[in-house]
């Protein structure tokens, strides 16, 4: 397989910034930037909050729209949670085991399967976040906690199910550095490749080729190309200049000229 036969997928994580209307005039704005691609998705991933007013107010070609975490059981008892199954209509993805969900609120490997399973019973992708922290991989630990991290994310995900599924590399060292620590694309394509490795021992040759693996980590309109360039990485979480619509629109030009020129 092609690797131009996967999507590139560049999606904004906006964690807990702007308020409703922040989030739709930023819409607005790089509904006024950002040209369709077929193979290029945008994907926004905004407040909770803000989810149904942007999905009645943009353009579905252009954007797709994303969650950034959901409560694994369809309903109950559980005050103050949201379930996939409440996102089934209104959300194409939703990111599941994000470095700040597993840190700040406790997030273990079995919740984030379970987040994993709920998201592909309701018709939602996850992107599924997988990385070291920095005191892993001072220890050397970094590829144990990467198979995991994996292992454990699509330990109830059929082989079927596994084309819906999104991976990020996310090592949590790089990301939000604004001191200048940023991962090297060489340190990127070792752990894709790894990652490509896992998934190709659990459900085989094709489905390694095909899952959609992308990073994650401080990228910015600047070194955008240097990750997208990594043989097997797919695309790109973008945090904090996902915020700035011209340097979100320009992440996504990049993306653009990379895959018009790869298509040539
Ligand atoms: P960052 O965030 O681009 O600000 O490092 C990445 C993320 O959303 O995890």
């Amino acid at each position: 397989m092609n690797h131009l036969e996967r999507k590139t997928l560049i999606v904004g994580n906006w964690k807990m910034h702007l308020s409703v209307h922040q989030s739709s005039l930023l819409v607005h704005r790089l509904t006024e930037r950002i040209k369709v691609h077929r193979n290029v998705e945008v994907i926004l991933a905004p407040s909770m909050l803000a989810l149904q007013p942007l999905s009645l107010e943009m353009d579905h070609r252009r954007f797709q729209l994303c969650a950034q975490d959901a409560y694994p059981k369809d309903e109950g008892g559980y005050t103050g949670e949201v379930s996939f199954a409440m996102l089934g209509s209104l959300v194409q993805y939703c990111i599941v085991g994000h470095s700040a969900r597993r840190i700040y609120f406790g997030e273990t490997l079995e919740m984030v399967r379970d987040k994993v399973e709920a998201a592909v019973r309701n018709g939602i992708s996850p992107i599924v976040c997988i990385g070291e922290t920095k005191q892993d991989r001072d220890a050397g630990q970094s590829r144990q906690v990467i198979h995991d991290q994996l292992t454990t994310a699509l330990m109830n995900v059929t082989s079927r199910d596994l084309e819906k599924v999104v991976l990020v590399y996310e090592p949590v060292w790089a990301i939000s550095t604004f001191d200048g620590i940023i991962a090297k694309p060489d340190d990127v394509a070792k752990a894709v490749a790894y990652m490509r490795m896992q998934v190709r021992e659990l459900y085989g040759e094709r489905a390694a080729e095909k899952v959609s693996v992308l990073y994650g980590g401080s990228v910015n309109e600047h070194d955008v190309r240097s990750y997208l360039e990594v043989p097997g990485v797919d695309g790109a979480l973008v945090g904090a200049a996902s915020l700035n619509y011209h340097q979100f629109a320009a992440i996504v030009d990049e993306a653009y000229r990379i895959r018009i020129k790869a298509e040539a």
